[in-house]
C-alpha cells in the first residue's frame, strides 16, 4: 500500500534515538522529509545523516520539548528550512521507574514537564500552521501505562494518560480544519544501545531496570509472548500519521502484542 507519504514534510520530537529513530527513518523511507527536535543532538545529527541515505532531507536540531521558545524554534526552522509541517510526532518521554512513595519531587517534575508539558507544547506550537492551512496530523506517543496505570510509573502514567484525554479534546476542537491527532502507546520496546543516545533512557539506570532476566519475564505478560521493537510502533505511527487513515481521529492504539485490550 502506498501510503502517501512521499514528498510530505515531517516534525519527530524526541527523534534521535531508539522508538524515535525508528520513527524517523521508516518516513524517511517512505520519502518523507525529516527535521528531528532532540535534546542530544549529536544523536540527532546522527540519525538526520542516516535519513538522507533514502534520498530525501534529513535535518536536526537542537530542542527541550519542555520549553515552550525552544519547541516553537523548532516549527520556525521546519517552515523555514521545509517549507510546511504535514506531520508533527510527539515522541520525547522520560520516567525514572521507582515507586510513588519512593520518589523525589524533582523526579515527578522532570516527568510532568517532558512527557505532559512536551506534548502540550509541541500541539500548540504546530497548530497556527496547520490551522492555516486546513490540513494535519498529529501523533503523540503514550504509553500503555497511561492505559492502565503501571506499577512504578505513578506520575508517568498519569502524563501519558493527560496526553491520551488531551489528544481526544483538541481532535474534537480542529478536526473541521482537517487536522486529525492520534496517539499510539507501546508496551515494553527495549533500545538496542547502538541505536540509542547518551540521553536515551536505555543508556541510563532504566536500563538496569530492564535487565535481559527482567525482559524474559515481561513477555510472559504478553498474549503475543514477546517484546515490542522500535519498528513496530513506527509502522503504526507512520501508517496513522498518514492520509491512509484520514478518517480517524481521537484514537489511541496499543501497540504492545495484547498487554492492554480496550
Ligand atoms: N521503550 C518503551 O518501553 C516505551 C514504552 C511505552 C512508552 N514509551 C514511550 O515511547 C517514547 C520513546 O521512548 P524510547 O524508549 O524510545 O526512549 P529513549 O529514551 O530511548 O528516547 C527518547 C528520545 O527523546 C529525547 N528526549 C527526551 N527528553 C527530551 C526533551 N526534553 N527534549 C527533547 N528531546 C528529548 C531523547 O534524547 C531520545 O532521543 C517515549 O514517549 C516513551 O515514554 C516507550
Amino acid at each position: 500500500m502506498d501510503l502517501g507519504l512521499a514528498g510530505k514534510n515531517v516534525v519527530v520530537m524526541g527523534g534521535a534515538s531508539n522508538i524515535g529513530r525508528a520513527i524517523s527513518l521508516q518516513f524517511a523511507e517512505e520519502k518523507a522529509n525529516v527535521l528531528i527536535g532532540d535534546w542530544d543532538e549529536g544523536q540527532a545529527q546522527k540519525t538526520a545523516a542516516d535519513l538522507t541515505k533514502h534520498g530525501v532531507k534529513g535535518l536536526a536540531t537542537k530542542a527541550d520539548v519542555s520549553n515552550w521558545d525552544s519547541v516553537q524554534s523548532v516549527v520556525k526552522k521546519a517552515l523555514d528550512e521545509l517549507g510546511s509541517i504535514d506531520i508533527w510526532i510527539n515522541n520525547a518521554g522520560w520516567a525514572m521507574d521507582r515507586l510513588f512513595m519512593e520518589k523525589p519531587r524533582s523526579e515527578w517534575e522532570q516527568e510532568i514537564a517532558i512527557n505532559y508539558w512536551g506534548v502540550i507544547n509541541g500541539i500548540r506550537a504546530v497548530l497556527d500552521h496547520m490551522v492555516e492551512k486546513k490540513r494535519g496530523s498529529i501523533v503523540s506517543i503514550g504509553s500503555d501505562a497511561g492505559r492502565m496505570g503501571e506499577y512504578r510509573e505513578a506520575v508517568y502514567a498519569g502524563c501519558k494518560g493527560g496526553v491520551i484525554a488531551l489528544t481526544k479534546a483538541v481532535a474534537r476542537e480542529v478536526g473541521r480544519f482537517g487536522i486529525r491527532l492520534n496517539v499510539v502507546c507501546p508496551g515494553l520496546t527495549p533500545g538496542r544501545i547502538e541505536e540509542c543516545g547518551e540521553k536515551s533512557l536505555w543508556k541510563g539506570e532504566e536500563a538496569e531496570v530492564f535487565t535481559p532476566e527482567a525482559q524474559e519475564r515481561a513477555k510472559k505478560a504478553y498474549p503475543l509472548r514477546k517484546l515490542g521493537t522500535p519498528e513496530d510502533i513506527a509502522n503504526a505511527v507512520v501508517f496513522i500519521a498518514s492520509s491512509r487513515a484520514g478518517h480517524i481521529t481521537g484514537q489511541t492504539l496499543s501497540v504492545s502484542g495484547g498487554y492492554t485490550m480496550m
